[in-house]
């Protein structure tokens, strides 16, 4: 079951519903804050509610403030969708309603202001590391069969895709694009670099990792590991990582640059096969 948020709050004027706001802002780190605006708020509640990033909102690191749209909605019953111009099912998010939130939510005009859609740019860590160096975003969450044409034209600097395949809505997009830009935050993880040695950080996957018990079923952890050998686990882990990524993605590969030293180590083992030969 998702945790009980600890805080929630409706401004006075009862068009802004911050669900989950950071108490207290970590001295000389660096901070976000991520505004989103959205039909399903109460979505964000148990990923944005827990591990690393309830504690990105405890510490400071990350100010996320959830808006409603129906907020900004129509008449007596706060109608946010119309039906498509031209016809055709589903309904559309009306240009009126999203660009007043947009304009009333966004703090200034250098705020990014960005759509999750399936027509967007393709999200990578890359992207994420960009979206990392800003202090504010704010992301639009589309439903239905999406957004009014003229919102992108009035209001939206950026497009995102998480990958070309369509969901429901823009909740579950948003969250990817959030939980991935944050981590990269200092101060987040525990560590500082444990970002830094993620997979696709530098452009390889991680390599293999092992804890206790050190014999499981007959597979045993590499002794190496054992051998409080810092150097040598090192220069394993490194070796790991490139045999993995060019087991497993050798378009990546191809973009890493290994040294000579560690192309002949990968040949060496290739001729003994244990890599396919890509
Ligand atoms: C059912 S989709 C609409 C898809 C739209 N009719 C199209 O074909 O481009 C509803 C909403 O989900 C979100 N969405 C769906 N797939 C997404 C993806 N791959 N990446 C980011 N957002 C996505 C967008 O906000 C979109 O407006």
């Amino acid at each position: 079951m998702a945790a009980a948020l600890p805080r929630e709050k409706q401004l006075p004027d009862n068009r802004e519903i911050v669900i989950l706001e950071s108490v207290s802002r970590a001295p000389g780190r660096t901070a976000v804050q991520i505004d989103v605006l959205t039909l399903f708020p109460q979505m964000f509640e148990g990923p944005m509610g827990l591990s690393m990033m309830w504690k990105a909102q405890e510490r400071g690191l990350l100010h996320l403030r959830l808006h409603d749209l129906r907020n900004w909605g129509e008449g007596r019953r706060r109608q946010v969708v119309d039906t498509p111009c031209g016809g055709g099912g589903g309904m559309i998010l009306r240009a009126d309603v999203l660009v007043r939130a947009i304009e009333e939510v966004r703090s200034d005009s250098t705020q990014p202001v960005i759509l999750l859609t399936p027509q967007g740019r393709v999200f990578n860590q890359q992207v994420a590391g960009e979206l990392a160096q800003e202090e504010r975003l704010l992301l639009v969450c589309g439903h239905y069969e999406g957004v009014d044409e003229r919102v992108r034209q009035l209001a939206i600097s950026d497009e995102i895709s998480i990958g070309d395949y369509v969901l429901t809505g823009g909740e579950l997009a948003a969250m990817v694009v959030i939980d991935a830009t944050v981590r990269q935050l200092p101060g987040v993880l525990g560590a500082d670099d444990a970002a830094a040695r993620d997979s696709h950080a530098d452009g390889l996957l991680e390599g293999p990792h092992y804890t206790r018990p050190t014999d499981f079923r007959g597979l045993q952890v590499p002794e190496l590991l054992l051998s409080g050998d810092h150097g040598r686990i090192s220069t394993w882990r490194r070796r790991q990582s490139l045999l993995r990524t060019m087991q497993r993605r050798p378009d990546l590969f191809a973009a890493a640059h290994p040294g000579d030293e560690e192309l002949d180590w990968l040949a060496r083992h290739r001729a003994d096969g244990q890599l396919p030969d890509t």
